[in-house]
């Protein structure tokens, strides 16, 4: 199973840009994203859909005992290699879909920006449950549906190019949207709020935040910035597993 990563015009724009050069503080995210974090010392971190690593060196750095970043594409593997691997960090070239999830094993399971590529996130959610210990924590950030049902997943223009609106279509028909995404095709799958949070409740998960990713103030400068505040890109979700 290949994806857009492997590919080398995908890969290349997407090196490009601030969160593939600057990390995680470029991230318009990460403001919300990190004080959701459990403390990790000591603690066992699956990374689903790691790409370059960030989340997983970052454990890393708070003392998790052991982090396994996977991910589908070998280009992506081999920048996070590039960058360094701390003792406690291990990757695997491994699909989310594929991964053999063993029981109580993980008291953490991250997941950043790559659950929006797998179809049937009711089944990940009961592999994540099973492989978690108990009162272990999932952590993600999907794109939102609000962006994932946008038409093309792009703006409506002016004929000057300033985005007039969001659009939305086809809401409830959850499934693939295949949409221009650094100038490449992507296939990517659009899932209700309904599908990605009732999904985890009737998966036996605990609901401990919601948040809708709004870029922080430093940002509001770069170019596109204040159009984030129009409609919601990311959903970041933190669940606790009760067993
Ligand atoms: C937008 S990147 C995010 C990478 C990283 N989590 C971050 O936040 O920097 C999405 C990643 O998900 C990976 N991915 C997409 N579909 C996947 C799948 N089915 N299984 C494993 N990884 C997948 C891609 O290869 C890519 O590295």
């Amino acid at each position: 199973m290949k994806n857009e990563y492997d590919r080398d015009d995908f890969f290349h724009e997407y090196a490009q840009m601030p969160r593939s050069r600057q990390g995680l503080e470029a991230a318009g995210e990460w403001h919300q994203l990190q004080p959701l974090f459990p403390s990790l010392q000591g603690k066992r971190v699956l990374d689903l859909g790691c790409g370059y690593g960030w989340h997983c060196r970052y454990a890393a750095e708070q003392g998790a005992a052991q982090v396994l970043g996977l991910d589908l594409s070998e280009n992506m593997l081999a920048q996070a290699k590039k960058m360094g691997v701390p003792s406690t960090v291990s990757y695997r070239l491994c699909g989310i879909e594929t991964y053999e999830y063993p029981e109580n094993t993980w008291d953490v399971v991250l997941s950043n920006l790559a659950l929006h590529y797998i179809e049937d996130l009711s089944e990940v959610y009961r592999h994540v449950f099973r492989t978690l210990t108990p009162g272990g924590i999932f952590l993600f950030n999907i794109e939102h549906p609000v962006f994932t049902a946008g038409v093309s997943q792009d703006w409506i223009y002016d004929h000057d190019g300033t985005p007039l609106y969001w659009p939305v279509d086809r809401y409830f028909f959850p499934g693939e949207r295949v949409t221009r995404f650094l100038n490449c095709d992507v296939s990517k799958q659009h899932h209700t709020l309904t599908q990605i949070l009732m999904g985890l409740l009737e998966n036996g998960f605990t609901l401990e935040a919601v948040e809708e990713a709004q870029p922080p103030a430093s940002m509001m400068n770069l170019p596109g910035m204040q159009d984030e505040l129009r409609r919601p890109m990311m959903l970041l979700v933190k669940v606790r597993v009760k067993k």
